[in-house]
C-alpha cells in the first residue's frame, strides 16, 4: 500500500443521530440522489470553515440532517415530489456524471445528458499521483460519493467532492479488492463490501455506513473468534483502529461470489452467481440473498445462464436485473428476476456484442444506462421494443471499468 500524507478532517456525526434511509420504493429515488449529494457537499464546505471546533462541526452535521430530511423521499417527504417543496423536484434536467479508473491518466470525466442521450467532456482530478482505484468499491452513502479499497490501497477510503478524489484519514479496517474480486453494493446506508478473498473472506462481507464498520465473524470460525481476532489486529490494521471495528456473528454465504455483482431488490441484497476463487472453471449461476438485521444468506432461484460472472447487476422497485457477463453467450443477454423467478428480456442491441462485457450501469426512472466499450440505454418497462438503444459515444473504447455514476440536475466539473 501506498503511504499518503493528507490532512482531511474527519469528524463523526454524533452516534444518536438517525441515519436517512430512502425507503426502495420511493418513485423519486433519483431526485433523492442529487438532493442528499447537494446536503453532503454543504457539510464538506461547513467543515471547511470549522478548523479544529467541534461545536462547529457538530452544527455541520445539525444542519446536514435537516437538509437530508427535507429531500424527496426522506421523512419530509415520504411520497418523494410528490407533495414536497423542494427546488429539485422543479428541475427538468438529469445528467449522468461519470468517473473511472480508466480515465483517471487523463482526468477525464463524461457527463451524459438524459433528455436526449448526448455526451458532454468535462474533467475531474483523480490525483492519480498518490490515488490509484483500480478495482475500488464504487458506494453511495446518504449522499456522500465514495471509492473504497482497490488493487493497489485496499484499505483506502476516498471521498468524490469537489470534482476530485479526496483521501480520508480513516481506512477501512480490512482490506477490500472489487471488481475483478469481490463485490458491493449499498444497502440500507452502508457499503456492503463481500467476498474478497484476500480481505474479509471469499463467503462474507464488511460494512462500512461512512463512520463506522462491522466486519462478519462467521457462524463457523465463532470457536476460533480470540484467536482470529489477536492474528488480524497484528497483521492488518494495528492497535490504533481495534476499538472501531464491530464484529458481527453472521452465517456465511453458501457459494463463493467472487468476480460478480450485487444489487438491492425487494428489500434484499442480492448476489448473482461468480466463481470460486480457488478454482476459475468453478464459475456458477447461484444466487443469494442476504437481509438487513437477519445477518443470514437464503438461497434465490438460480440464474437461466449455466455460467453468470464478470457482468452487471442492478436492481429497482420491480425487478433484479442481470446485464451481460462473461459466462458463455451472456455479452449480450438481459435478464430479470421479479417474484421469484427469472425471466430473458432480450439481447442488448448488436453494438454491445462487441464490448467484452459491461461492469458500469445505473437505473434512472424507467432506464438502465449500462456502459463498458459501448453505452446501452435499456428499456425496463414491461414488453419494452426497442430493448436497448446503442448510444455512443462516437469513439469506440470508450473504457468504462467500474465506473461511478452520479445524478445530477446540472452539468458539473466543466472547465
Ligand atoms: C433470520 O431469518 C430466519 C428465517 O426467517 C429466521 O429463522 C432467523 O431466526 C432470523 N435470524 C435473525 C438473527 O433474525
Amino acid at each position: 500500500m501506498k503511504s499518503f500524507a493528507l490532512s482531511t478532517l474527519s469528524f463523526s456525526a454524533a452516534e444518536t443521530l438517525v441515519p436517512v434511509t430512502p425507503p426502495p420504493l420511493c418513485p423519486d429515488l433519483d431526485k433523492n440522489e442529487i438532493c442528499s449529494t447537494e446536503c453532503s457537499d454543504a457539510r464538506d464546505s461547513c467543515y471547511s470553515g470549522c478548523g479544529n471546533d467541534y461545536t462547529c462541526a457538530n452544527r455541520c452535521n445539525v444542519v446536514w440532517l435537516d437538509c437530508l430530511e427535507t429531500c424527496p423521499c426522506s421523512s419530509g417527504c415520504p411520497d418523494g415530489c410528490d407533495g414536497c417543496p423542494h427546488p429539485v423536484c422543479e428541475s427538468t434536467e438529469q445528467y449522468l456524471f461519470m468517473i473511472n479508473y480508466d480515465w483517471s491518466f487523463d482526468n477525464k470525466a463524461l457527463l451524459l445528458r438524459l433528455s436526449d442521450d448526448t455526451f458532454i467532456e468535462s474533467s475531474f482530478n483523480y490525483r492519480f499521483d498518490i490515488m490509484d482505484v483500480d478495482d475500488a468499491c464504487y458506494s453511495y452513502i446518504k449522499g456522500n460519493h465514495y471509492f473504497l479499497g482497490g488493487y493497489y490501497n485496499p484499505r483506502a477510503i476516498i471521498k468524490v467532492t469537489d470534482c476530485e478524489f479526496k483521501l480520508q484519514d480513516d481506512e477501512l479496517m480490512v482490506p477490500h479488492i472489487d471488481g475483478m474480486w469481490g463485490s458491493c453494493t449499498t444497502y440500507f446506508d452502508q457499503a456492503h463490501l463481500c467476498f474478497s478473498e484476500d480481505g474479509v473472506g471469499a463467503k462474507k462481507c464488511q460494512r462500512f455506513d461512512g463512520e463506522n464498520q462491522e466486519t462478519d465473524i462467521s457462524a463457523s470460525s465463532f470457536g476460533s473468534k480470540m484467536k482470529k481476532k489477536r492474528s488480524i489486529v497484528f497483521f492488518y490494521f494495528g492497535v490504533h483502529f481495534f476499538n472501531n471495528l464491530r464484529e458481527i456473528l453472521t452465517q456465511e454465504s453458501r457459494h463463493p461470489h467472487d468476480w460478480t455483482a450485487m444489487a438491492v431488490y425487494d428489500n434484499k441484497m442480492w448476489v448473482v452467481g461468480g466463481c470460486d476463487p480457488d478454482d476459475f472453471s468453478a464459475c456458477h449461476n447461484h444466487v443469494e440473498y442476504y437481509i438487513h438485521n437477519n445477518y443470514s444468506w437464503f438461497s434465490g432461484p438460480e440464474h437461466p445462464a449455466e455460467k453468470v460472472y464478470g457482468g452487471l447487476v442492478l436492481g429497482d422497485a420491480s425487478g433484479l436485473y442481470t446485464f451481460a457477463g462473461r459466462g458463455p453467450n451472456q455479452g449480450r443477454s438481459v435478464f430479470r428476476m421479479r417474484s421469484g423467478s427469472w425471466s430473458f428480456l432480450g439481447q442488448m442491441t448488436a453494438a454491445a456484442g462487441y464490448s467484452y462485457y459491461f461492469s458500469s450501469g445505473k437505473i434512472v426512472g424507467n432506464f438502465a444506462y449500462v456502459g463498458e466499450n459501448n453505452f446501452e440505454k435499456v428499456n425496463l418497462e414491461d414488453e419494452a421494443f426497442p430493448l436497448s438503444t446503442n448510444i455512443g459515444p462516437e469513439y469506440e473504447s470508450l473504457n468504462l471499468y467500474y465506473a461511478a455514476m452520479i445524478l445530477t440536475d446540472r452539468p458539473i466539473c466543466i472547465e
